[in-house]
């Protein structure tokens, strides 16, 4: 049998145009100063991981930068790379200055806040990283891991992903259009969209897409910057993604996801 399908109907696909109706009710104007101004005085913090085990994570100012490469460089040579080598290990060295470069605290106040190697609307930082590995040294295979940048953690979330449970979470890799079940890093981007709407209101949400656009662009200039290849995906089933993450379990939801890895 042969799908038909006809994305014409109605002059939409699927969504009537939906987006366009948040899109409008998010809007910030200048007359609804006095509901949408920000709440400062909400907060929502990080999630409790007091329990799990955690691996501890090197200072972005004491890992040693090799060589002096132009930010123009990297910015003109960014591709996006489909191409994984299965023969590639990652090392805990290089790991740790991929993760900590492209997502790492960067900064700390003398109020005890600290701040990242990309900007956060409000410094809410809504988006959390879940890494899961292949191939790394000092890391388990397929286990979930997820950051604590204010820490310089990578916490052990006891549960393995599985790779059957990544195969089938993109539909690229479950029907083998790509190669890149062989990457190194599996990245997932997921957001609790409280830690910014309690202060932004409908505008927290497209400020949590925002975030994971500027994490993503790092992920891609520092791959490119490390020599590595790297992928990012918008389509990715959300739902199984979620619940192999244990995302679920703290009310987040995921928003974008990477591939990092040896080039072919
Ligand atoms: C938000 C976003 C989502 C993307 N989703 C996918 C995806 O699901 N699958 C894929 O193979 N590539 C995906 N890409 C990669 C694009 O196809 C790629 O960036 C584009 O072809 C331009 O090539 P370049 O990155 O080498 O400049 C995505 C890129 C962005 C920015």
């Amino acid at each position: 049998m042969q799908w038909r399908i006809d994305r014409r109907v109605a002059g939409s696909y699927m969504t009537d145009k939906i987006y366009l109706a948040y899109h409008r009710a998010s809007m910030m104007d200048e007359k609804l100063v006095s509901v949408q101004s920000p709440n400062s005085e909400q907060y929502v913090g990080p999630v409790d991981l007091s329990g799990y085990e955690y691996i501890d994570l090197p200072d972005i100012h004491d890992i040693a930068d090799d060589a002096c490469v132009d930010i123009f460089d990297v910015l003109k040579n960014r591709r996006t790379v489909r191409l994984f080598s299965k023969d590639y290990t990652m090392s805990f060295e290089d790991f740790c200055k991929f993760v900590q470069f492209s997502m790492g605290k960067s900064f700390e106040n003398n109020h005890d806040w600290t701040y990242r190697t990309y900007p956060s609307g409000g410094s809410r930082y809504p988006v959390d990283i879940y890494v899961v590995p292949q191939r790394v040294e000092g890391l388990k295979e397929f286990e979930v891991y997820r950051l604590d940048q204010p820490n310089n953690r990578l916490y052990d979330m006891g549960r393995t992903a599985g790779k059957e449970e990544i195969k089938n979470a993109t539909c690229a890799t479950k029907y083998d259009y790509h190669e890149y079940m062989d990457s190194n890093l599996f990245i997932f981007m997921v957001s609790s969209f409280e830690k910014s709407t309690c202060k932004y209101g409908l505008l927290g949400y497209r400020l949590t897409f925002l975030e994971a656009g500027h994490i993503g662009e790092n992920l891609s200039l520092v791959a490119e910057r490390m020599g590595l290849a790297s992928v990012p995906l918008g389509g990715f089933y959300e739902r199984n993604i979620n619940s192999f993450l244990g995302a679920d379990k703290f009310n987040e939801t995921t928003l974008y996801y990477y591939l990092v890895g040896g080039k072919r």
